[in-house]
């Protein structure tokens, strides 16, 4: 798939009538995987499949003509799913497949990058003169889709801890069904927060209305899917693009979003991301006035970095040599896995100037990064 720009996540209305797949009497998502199983896109996973049944159902209470009727009343929705486990366990891929097969206005989004949203809808209408801005915007979400899809649930920011609970009640209120993906546990959401007993509320929302499902597959997929590939791609030519441009397709799986973090009450934006894959060039992250604390924060939040395109370094490129120094120790120490193409191997990369001993701390790294089992895990 040819990943593109969008606003920020993949707007799913209505598809037209008769479209492949929407069609009664279409493949349940146990047969989709079946299928994808066969075709040798994925391999069985007894823990994935485990898991089916709970998609399957939601897809198809869903799917079910509404019955119109004056006195009839509107059926209660399905729960929700919240799939929580380890990293490259499938979460992600399981839920773009029942995402792709809903036939009702559906909305799959980074769940970092919907409560950046929120917040920006909710300054709006502070600023239009609304006191009370959360119920409007919250109800605007919920009056536009049927599911919202959300991936890399995780509340670490005392603003979204404060406003979830809320927020949620509104949109489950409104009939929405939530899925979702997470490493964490329900419980462990907002783990040591500032003023977390105001936060639990919202726990106990998402357990009555979805339910909590780990995948508890021994199986690290996107790991086994960078084992024996190159990650290290050098010279900069269109061989090395065209790699890279392979490998992104193969880990992210679809349209990339733009990654927000905020840092210190600012945004930095990452171009291009999905399932925990961000995508960049050595310019937009070391051109830029960034710092450890930006970089530390892209580390923490994505998986795979991949970075293209760094150039040979020295006395001309002095200070983005620097940034580039600290964002190579920010994602060693968060164990982040880097993908990238650069003019040369990384010995050879800085070999004049200033600075020339300490990045041979960075390429010891560079290289260290390379090896199939490097990496996060769990
Ligand atoms: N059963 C499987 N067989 C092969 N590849 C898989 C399988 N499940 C997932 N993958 C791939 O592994 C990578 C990581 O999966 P992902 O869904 O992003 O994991 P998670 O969201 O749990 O971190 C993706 O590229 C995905 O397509
Ligand atoms: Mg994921």
């Amino acid at each position: 798939m040819k990943p593109q720009a969008t606003t920020g996540d993949d707007p799913r209305p209505l598809p037209p009538s008769g479209a492949i797949g929407y069609q009664q009497g279409m493949s349940s998502l146990i047969d989709l995987y079946a299928q994808r199983v066969a075709s040798g896109e994925i391999t069985v996973d007894p823990a994935q499949e485990a898991v089916l049944p709970e998609f399957e159902r939601i897809r198809a209470e869903l799917a079910k003509p509404v019955k119109k009727g004056f006195f009839r009343k509107a059926p209660p929705p399905p729960k929700g799913l919240y799939l929580w486990g380890g990293v490259g366990r499938g979460k992600s891929m399981l839920m773009d497949l029942f995402v792709d097969q809903l036939d009702v206005p559906a909305r799959r989004v980074h769940f970092h990058a919907f409560m950046q949203e929120i917040h920006t809808a909710m300054h709006q209408a502070r600023q239009d003169g609304i006191e009370d801005s959360l119920a409007p915007v919250a109800e605007k979400v919920a009056k536009e889709v049927k599911v919202l899809a959300f991936d890399e649930m995780q509340i670490t920011d005392i603003t979204d801890a404060m406003i979830v609970g809320r927020l949620f009640q509104i949109l489950f209120d409104a009939g929405v069904v939530v899925v979702t993906t997470s490493n964490r546990v329900p419980d462990d959401l907002y783990k040591n927060g500032l003023n977390r007993q105001l936060f639990l509320p919202f726990i106990d929302i998402l357990k009555d209305k979805m339910c909590v499902w780990e995948l508890v597959s021994p199986n690290d997929y996107r790991q086994n899917r960078l084992q024996g590939e190159e990650v290290y791609f050098t010279p900069i030519d269109e061989a090395s693009r065209q790699k890279i441009r392979e490998v992104w397709e193969h880990l992210s799986g679809g349209p990339a979003q733009p990654l927000i973090l905020k840092v210190k009450g600012r945004e930095v934006e990452i171009p291009q991301f999905r399932n925990g894959v961000a995508r960049a060039t050595f310019y937009d992250l070391c051109g830029k006035m960034l710092g450890a604390g930006d970089y530390l924060a892209l580390a923490e939040t994505v998986k795979v970095l991949i970075l293209e395109d760094i150039p040979r370094l020295g006395r001309s490129n002095f200070n983005e040599a620097k940034r580039f120094v600290t964002l190579i120790d920010a994602l060693y120490e968060a164990g982040t896995r880097l993908v990238c193409s650069a003019a040369d191997q990384p010995e050879s990369l800085y070999i004049e100037g200033e600075g020339v001993f300490e990045f041979e701390r960075t390429a010891s790294r560079l290289r260290e990064m390379q090896s199939a089992s490097w990496g996060k895990d769990g």
